[in-house]
């Protein structure tokens, strides 16, 4: 399967970082939130990678390629260690880019890939939203995907004051918390929500949501949704809802944001003591 992680999104809730940086090269301590996801591809055993980028996004491109002065410079100086952890960046998969040359949303940028992907089925995993779980969320929904022959969309169990805020789907439980989708809804307000069930950035999808997305107008926020473009695709095709195991961030949202850095920072054992002893340390 090919994989497609649509990065093309300006990333205004992270203003003014975001200005001439792409929100998904803000590392988590030293490693930026897109490298989560590409590694979690190549965990799940993809390694044809297209990322949707968009102006002002040249950075994730450079962080994916070689560097040559970059790798000189660290060979010279003997430090092997970081030499093979840079040289693993570029050489991890088979990485092309395509640019969305206008923000018009997210079904509008996956709606990029259609040339790439052919007439397969194929991953999409949003390039600012990671999953920390011992499986890879990825490979766990290509499983269901096997299993059930239909579209798999990753959700989770959302407060109801938040839920205005994710695509939401109403679906009836088969078992192993999957669920059969009978009708989805993006952004709605919480008194019209189905369920509490938010769909999340992860996705496997068949070909015929490209045409789903041509015949899509634009929604919620004058943009392409992909949630409007599986919903009317729900009416001909099966699909299933899975509650992933793990935990998720949405890296686009400030609050996420920390909570992701201080996880990943306490789960790392050059820092992890330290900043553990530095949280214990801070007045109530
Ligand atoms: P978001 O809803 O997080 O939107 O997009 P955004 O524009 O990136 O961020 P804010 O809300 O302005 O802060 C969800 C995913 O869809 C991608 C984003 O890059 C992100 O991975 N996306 C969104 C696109 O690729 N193109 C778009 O036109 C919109």
């Amino acid at each position: 399967m090919k994989a497609v992680i649509p990065a093309a999104g300006l990333g205004t809730r992270f203003l003014p970082a975001t200005k001439a940086m792409p929100k998904e090269m803000l590392p988590l301590v030293d490693k930026p939130s897109i490298q989560f996801v590409v590694e979690e591809c190549v965990k799940s055993g993809i390694d044809d990678i297209l990322i949707i980028t968009g102006r002002g996004k040249r950075a994730i491109e450079d962080h994916f390629d070689h560097s040559f002065e970059l790798e000189s410079l660290l060979h010279h100086k003997g430090d092997n260690e970081l030499l093979r952890e840079v040289r693993s960046i570029s050489e991890m998969a088979d990485i092309h880019f395509i640019r969305q040359k206008e923000a018009l949303g997210l079904g509008h940028a996956v709606l990029r890939a259609e040339k790439h992907v052919g007439d397969e089925p194929f991953v999409v995993l949003l390039g600012d939203d990671i999953v920390f779980s011992k499986k890879p969320c990825t490979k766990h929904c290509v499983e269901l995907y096997e299993k059930y022959s239909g579209p798999i969309i990753a959700v989770e169990k959302v407060p109801r004051n938040m839920i205005q805020h994710y695509g939401v789907i109403k679906g009836k439980p088969l078992g192993g918390n999957v669920y059969s989708i009978d009708d989805m809804i993006e952004k709605p307000k919480s008194e019209d929500a189905p369920s509490d069930l938010g769909i999340i950035g992860r996705y496997v999808l068949t070909p015929e949501i490209f045409d789903s997305l041509k015949k899509t107008p634009r929604g919620a926020g004058g943009e392409i949704q992909l949630t409007d473009a599986l919903k009317s695709l729900n009416k001909k095709q099966k699909m299933y809802a899975w509650i992933i195991e793990g935990v998720r961030y949405d890296l686009g949202n400030k609050f996420d944001y920390i909570r992701a850095s201080l996880d990943y920072a306490l789960m790392r054992p050059d820092i992890g003591k330290q900043v553990r002893e530095y949280i214990r340390g801070l007045k109530a």
